[in-house]
Formats: C-alpha cells, structure tokens, sequence
C-alpha cells in the first residue's frame, strides 16, 4: 500500500454530527413520463436543514425551526439558496476508459479493437490500475455521482484496486473483474479456470464488506466462449446477493455478430438468460435494438436496462425507447457508459437523454431524468433503503449544487417561470462546473472552491 491510499484507509468513516442549509430536491415515486406541472413525486423542500450524523442522514427540517437538543452547536455548511440532491449513480461506466474517451471516428467493435482494448491492457499493472482507480472515483465525485456500478478491465487487480479505493472512502460501489477468454488480443484475455478463480477471491474478500458489492461481469456475447457463460451464470446463482453486469443490443454489426456466434439461440438477450445471467440483479447496458419478447424476458425477472445516451449518440448505436420499455415493464437506469460516453457528468448525460427522446418524439421532463440518476437507480438495484434519497436513516451522500455557470445559463436561469424550468435548465445547460461539493458517507470527497465542511 503506498502513502496516499494508507491515508484514505485510515479516515475515520464517521466524523460526527454536522449540518447542511440549502434548497433540498429529490423523489419519493416516480414521475414517469408525465407533464412537469402534473408528474407525482417529486420533493422539493426550499431553505432547510439537513442533518447528518456520522455516516446517516439524522433529521431534515425547516431552516426556520430551532435545531434540537444536542445539534445546537454543530458546524452548519451555509448554503442557502443553493440546491442540495442525493449523490446521483451511474448504472453502467468503464474506469479504464478515461484513457480513451472522446476518441474519433468509429462505431463500436472498431471502436474496441482501435482503441478500447488497447488501452485496457495496461491495467495488468498493479500500480496502473491502482493509480487509475484513484483519478476514476475521484473523477466520479468530482461530477456528483456517489455510486456506480463499474467494468475494470479483465485483470482481477484492476477490480482490487477500485474496490480499495471505494472501501477507503465508504462508497457504494459495485463492481468485478471483466471475464474475457476470446476474441480479444494477447494480455486481454482470461481463462475459465482462473477467471472463476479470481471472481470467488474477489467475492470472499469484497463481497458485502463496507458499501461494496460484487458483479459478476461478461463483458458481452462475443468475448466469452460458451463454457465461460455457463460459469458465470454458475456463479451469479451459488453467490446470493451479487449482481451481473454486461452489455446487451447496443449495434445492429455487433447484434449480427452474436446470430453468427450462437445460432441456437432465440436472441442476443437469451445468450445470457439460457445460462442463469438474468435476475433482478442483472444490469443490462444499451438494449437498443430489444425485440418484445427481450423485453417480457426483462421484466418478468425484474432486470434493468443502463439506457447510456451519450454512448448511443457518440458512437451512433441507435436511439433507445424508452417509454416504450417501461410501458412493457422494463426497468431503466440511466448510465455514462464513458468512454463510449463523453462525459461522467449525469447532468450531461440527462441533456443527452432529452436529446434522444425528442428525437423520438416524447418528452423526458428533468423530474423523470432525476429520479432516475437518484431513487430510479436506487430501487432497481435493490438499494432505496440506503441511497436515493434524502430522507433520515439513509447513508449521507450528497452533492451541492449551484444553479448556473457562466453568463448564458445565469441569464436563462433568472427568466424561469416555474421550479421545473428552473430544473430544467440546470440539467440542460450545467454540468461538473455547477458541483460545489460531494459527500459520501457523511465525508467531503470533492469540493469546488473554499472548504464546506
Ligand atoms: N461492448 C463490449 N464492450 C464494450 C465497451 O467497453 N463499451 C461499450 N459501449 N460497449 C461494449
Ligand atoms: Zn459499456
């Protein structure tokens, strides 16, 4: 362990009683695809008092109220007029992938082989991957999302490394080894004795310790043998309470790659669910190109879709419906997906969204994108008791935002007539420049300027 990760393990996860006065934003059900003025659950609690104790959200209450007994002497985070929201997770990213976001000029399997797969190979090395999960989860804060469900690469020290990280910092993280063994270069490729090998370690060590969950992760179709699905789905059933993580029906050459490879099966989707991959814990990226029956398959288990628009949009894979998902009962998340995406900002990511909506001709109201990034998110992970929320009992993860950056969006944010156009453009012209400050598990994990806490 060098210096700078002695330091993180050793915070104290607890650093007592302490306040936050801001606007407060957040959901208790889900706005759907209703009219902003009309769409159920959202929460909006101007100028109150949030406080924290220790990891936990303690009390919420009117800044106008007097504080109770034993909070009177606190240190309060004076934020007023400021918007405070639950820390927003990301369903589906890649940490390796900093290295090789915004690159030019491909769709998605040349994409992998021209730059993604090259630039994964260096996480064999243990201080590479380690120095990487440091800029990742950093980089992660620094754009608000608290929690995420996360691809290293195929070496099973790249997952070590994020989960160390995470642990220091008592973030909820989930997250696996990448299970490759073909059709991936020399230094990319595992086989099934030791990946599954490396996936049991990983569990015994990681699995349910701290906020850290195991996924095990198929990286898709084409780059596992049969035999290394079987396993996998193997091990997904025997380890109760771990998730699965893969990509599914993201472009139409990848979708006739898998046909070829695996004749027998009815779908892209039934590769997985013919070998025990599909549960309501299985996080399924992209699904762009599902067919009805995909879809009944998903909701009959309860499995969610990580919709990834920016990824989509930038490597031209398509436009999802998703109305038309969840009215068939799907559950969808909402994912950067970086580096096929272009940002981990869930703000820019639900502009994005927006984008690819109306290009559909339906209307996602910045209630909708937010419960999604906050309590969606949370619940079809099985997590709304913990995160999600901003609600007493649930852990601390916050992030402060400022309404606008910049002249355009300082003008634009003066003309709003109503909460929702204020929202509105918040999501639509902000991003990681609007963050003040981020918390996870009650601590300061990023912040913009002078110290808040
Ligand atoms: N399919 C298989 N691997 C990947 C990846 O790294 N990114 C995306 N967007 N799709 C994939
Ligand atoms: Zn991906």
């Amino acid at each position: 362990m060098t210096d700078s990760s002695l330091a993180l393990a050793s915070r104290s996860p607890v650093s007592g009683r302490w306040a936050v006065r801001a606007d407060l934003l957040d959901f208790v059900d889900d706005p759907g695809f209703a009219a902003p003025a009309e769409a159920p659950g959202v929460r909006w609690r101007p100028d109150h008092v949030l406080l924290v104790d220790g990891e936990r959200i303690a009390a919420i209450q009117p800044a106008s109220a007097p504080l109770p007994e034993g909070w009177t002497d606190v240190p309060v985070v004076d934020r007023r007029g400021q918007l405070l929201m639950p820390g927003f997770i990301d369903t589906h990213v890649h940490s390796p992938q900093l290295d090789v976001i915004a690159s030019y000029g491909t769709e998605l399997l040349d994409w992998l082989n021209t730059y993604t797969f090259p630039a994964e190979k260096r996480y064999a090395d243990p201080e590479v991957s380690r120095v990487g999960a440091e800029r990742f989860l950093g980089a992660l804060w620094a754009n608000g999302t608290t929690s995420a469900v996360v691809f290293p690469t195929v070496h099973k020290v790249s997952a070590d490394a994020l989960f160390k990280v995470a642990s220091a910092r008592r973030m909820r993280l989930i997250a696996g080894k990448v299970l490759m063994d073909r059709h991936a270069p020399d230094g990319l490729r595992d086989d099934v004795e030791q990946a599954e090998k490396d996936c049991v370690d990983l569990i015994t060590q990681w699995h349910g310790r701290d906020r850290l969950a195991f996924a095990v992760t198929v990286r898709f179709a084409p780059t596992s043998t049969p035999e290394q699905l079987a396993m996998a789905g193997r091990l997904f059933q025997a380890h109760p309470g771990t998730y699965m993580q893969t990509h599914v029906s993201e472009n139409r050459d990848e979708i006739r790659w898998v046909e070829e490879l695996f004749p027998t099966a009815r779908s892209y989707l039934d590769v997985y669910d013919r070998e025990g991959l599909i549960g309501a814990r299985s996080i399924l990226a992209h699904g762009v190109w599902l067919n009805a029956e995909d879809r009944a398959v998903l909701r009959e288990y309860g499995a969610q879709i990580a919709h990834s628009p920016s990824s989509n949009l930038f490597l031209g894979s398509g436009l999802f419906d998703w109305m038309k998902a969840e009215h068939e009962g799907v559950n969808v998340s909402l994912a950067s997906d970086v580096g096929g995406g272009t940002s981990l900002s869930m703000l820019r990511n639900m502009g994005d969204a927006y984008k690819v909506q109306a290009m559909q001709g339906v209307r996602l109201s910045a209630w909708k994108a937010l419960y999604t990034v906050t309590l969606g998110a949370a619940r079809h992970l099985g997590l709304s008791d913990e995160i999600g929320r901003l609600e007493p009992g649930s852990v601390a993860d916050l992030t402060l935002w400022c309404w606008a950056k910049g002249q355009v969006a300082e003008h634009r944010d003066q003309l709003a007539r109503d909460l929702h156009e204020r929202v509105f453009s918040w999501m639509t012209l902000g991003d990681e420049r609007n963050l003040l400050a981020t918390y996870v598990a009650g601590n300061c994990v990023y912040q913009a300027d002078e110290p808040t806490h």
